[in-house]
This record gives structure tokens, sequence and C-alpha cells, in this order.
């Protein structure tokens, strides 16, 4: 199964996502394989701290450019999971990595400049469903204010109804700290022990994989 986490912007969470839930499988036991296509490699930077400082499981990663498809073709019938980190763009690495994914990602900040970028992303959905018909796109909405009064995440949602192809994920990633500080020191936010996080992962990977 291949997961694409990708999106107009920058920023939105796609490689805090993509490192956890990468984390999340390997800790289950499953055999899952990250892959790193933003020239940034923040994921690959994170994988690589795991191995710098011996942290079980050790996830392992490949960072890949150009012709991203065919690449995954060739790793896809080596491992059970693969998690593709894109960076933020409509960029030809994006285009590619859509054409083999399963489910393609989008985290989502609920803000107005966020939502703005949703409509792009949408056209590409549609265009790669004529050469990959079965993915699946879900919006998560990431980043999100722990202000309650805010109801930014409310707004969002109501406003992400207007894509019916973009399956909104029934799960909040809130904005907290551990999600940083996990990232830093290349660990899950299970592993630094935020239970709240934790969850927030732990539902969005039964969600995504129907696991528990
Ligand atoms: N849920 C969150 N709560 C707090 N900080 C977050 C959260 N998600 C991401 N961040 C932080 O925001 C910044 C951008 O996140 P990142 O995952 O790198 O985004 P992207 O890969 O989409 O560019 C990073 O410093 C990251 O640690
Ligand atoms: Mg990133």
């Amino acid at each position: 199964m291949v997961i694409l986490f990708g999106g107009e912007k920058g920023g939105t969470g796609k490689t805090t996502l993509a490192t956890n839930l990468a984390a999340f499988l390997a800790t289950q036991d499953m055999d899952v394989l990250l892959v790193d296509i933003d020239p940034q490699g923040s994921s690959a930077t994170w994988a690589n701290t795991r191995w710098q400082y011996s942290l079980r499981p050790l996830i392992p990663c490949v960072q890949i450019s150009g012709d991203i498809s065919r690449q995954i073709w060739k790793h896809n019938n080596k491992h059970e999971y693969i998690v593709i980190d894109a960076g933020g763009g409509d960029t030809a690495e994006l285009q590619s990595a859509l054409r083999t994914a399963d489910v393609f990602c989008m985290p989502i900040k609920p803000s107005q400049l966020d939502l703005w970028t949703v409509q792009r992303m949408d056209e590409l959905r549609v265009e790669t469903l004529g050469v990959n018909g079965d993915m699946e796109t879900y919006a998560i909405l990431s980043m999100v204010p722990a202000n309650p009064a805010l109801n930014e995440a409310g707004d969002t949602v109501a406003a992400l109804q207007s894509y019916p192809g973009i399956l909104i994920a029934p799960v909040l990633i809130q904005d907290r700290k551990s999600y940083r500080d996990a990232a830093r020191v290349g660990k899950s936010v299970a592993e630094i022990g935020d239970p709240r996080a934790s969850r927030e992962i732990l539902q969005l990977a039964s969600f995504i994989f129907g696991i528990e």
C-alpha cells in the first residue's frame, strides 16, 4: 500500500505525519519503507537520526527524485507499506508519485490561505484518476489550534465539503509542542510519551490503514 503525503503548501505537517505514521507501522511490526521525494530531505534526516542513535525500530528510508512512479513500482512488491513524503507544491515529482499512490493525504492547516490551495490539488486529483482510478484522497486537519472557541477546524471542514472527491479524515491533529520535540530527536510522538498526540496518530492510522 502506497500512502503519499503532499499538498500545494509547505509547513502543513506532511513530514510530521509521514514520519509518525511510518514509526507507528514499524512499531506494529509492519514492513514499512519511508520515501522522501522532497529535496529538503526532512524525512530522510529524521530517519537518519534514528540510525545515528540506534533508535528501534529502525525505519528504512530512501531519497529519490525524477521518475518517482517507476522507482516506487520497484519497491512496492518488497514492502507492505510505502509512506512517501513529498515537498510542497505541484511538482513533477508529486505528479509522478500520484500515479502510484493508493492514498493521497493532504494535511491542511485551518486557515483561508491553506484552503485556497486545495483547488489545484483537487484538479490534480481528478487528472490522476485518469491513470490511477482507485486512488483515494484524504484531507487531514493539521496543526489545529487548541482553543475551541476559534472553531477554525469547523469552518475548514465546512469549506472542504465543496470538494466531494476529497474525504475529510475523522481526526484533528492539534498544534502540540510534542510534534516539534519528537521531530528534533528522530522520534514519534508516542516515543516521547505524549498520549494525546499518540492517540491522534493512532486514530489517523486506523482510518488510513484500518488497523488498531
Ligand atoms: N501538529 C503539530 N503541532 C505542532 N507543530 C507541528 C505540527 N505539525 C508540524 N509541526 C511543526 O511545523 C513545522 C512544519 O511541519 P512539517 O511536518 O515539516 O511540514 P511540511 O512537511 O508540510 O513542510 C515543523 O517545525 C513541525 O515540527
Ligand atoms: Mg516536509
